[in-house]
């Protein structure tokens, strides 16, 4: 198979991996640290930063796949995995965009005075997120060891 992501767009896919792993990292180890301390600190300017950085990437990356036409699906792909494709895709687009907006009402006076629920929804999408993620991974996994048709390799660099 030759038809490939273009290299914009496999750029963001991978750039936008990275930062996904730095905000699950950050998230789950910041509590080995006290409140106050300059490890907790850290940790949580990471998760900052890098949550700002999946927002803006994600964005730049749905307005470049607006506008950048994807490789068509392999030849013979079945309705049912085209549909679900979409789908997951699709709902791994509005997390990245949605999860870092929660994060930055959360961090607002005006979230904060809304109560619990834009930490627990910030919650409920990250679990999300984690679903979606392992449906993703286990579609590529499919592919590549059961379809065997390379389809991985749309999204990885182009080999010489
Ligand atoms: C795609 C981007 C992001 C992901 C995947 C993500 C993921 C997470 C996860 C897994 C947690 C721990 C939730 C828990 O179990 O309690 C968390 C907590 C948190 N995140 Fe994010 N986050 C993202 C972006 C952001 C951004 C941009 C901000 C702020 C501007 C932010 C602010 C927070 C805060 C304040 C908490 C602490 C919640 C608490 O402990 O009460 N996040 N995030
Ligand atoms: C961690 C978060 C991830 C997110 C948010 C994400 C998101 C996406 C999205 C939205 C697409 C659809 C591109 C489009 O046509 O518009 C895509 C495609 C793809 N992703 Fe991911 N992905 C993630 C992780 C991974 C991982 C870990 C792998 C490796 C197993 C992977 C492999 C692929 C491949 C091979 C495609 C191309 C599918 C095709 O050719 O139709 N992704 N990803």
């Amino acid at each position: 198979m030759t038809d490939r992501y273009d290299a914009v767009a496999r750029f963001l896919h991978w750039a936008i991996v990275l930062l996904i792993i730095v905000q699950f990292s950050s998230a789950w180890s910041w509590d080995i640290f006290e409140k106050g301390t300059t490890g907790r600190f850290v940790l949580f300017q990471f998760h900052l930063y890098s949550g700002y950085s999946i927002l803006a990437l994600a964005l730049l990356r749905i307005v470049w796949r607006l506008t950048h036409r994807p490789p068509p699906l392999p030849a013979g792909s079945s309705r049912l995995v085209e549909i679900a494709s979409h789908a997951v895709h699709g709902l791994l687009y509005l997390a990245i965009v949605v999860q870092p907006l929660l994060g930055i009402v959360m961090i607002t006076a005006f979230g904060k005075s809304l109560g619990r629920w834009p930490g627990e929804a910030h919650e409920l999408v990250a679990d999300g997120l984690l679903v979606l993620v392992g449906l993703h991974v286990a579609g590529a996994l499919f592919h590549q060891f059961v379809l065997r048709d390379r389809l991985i390799e749309r999204m990885l660099p182009a080999r010489r």
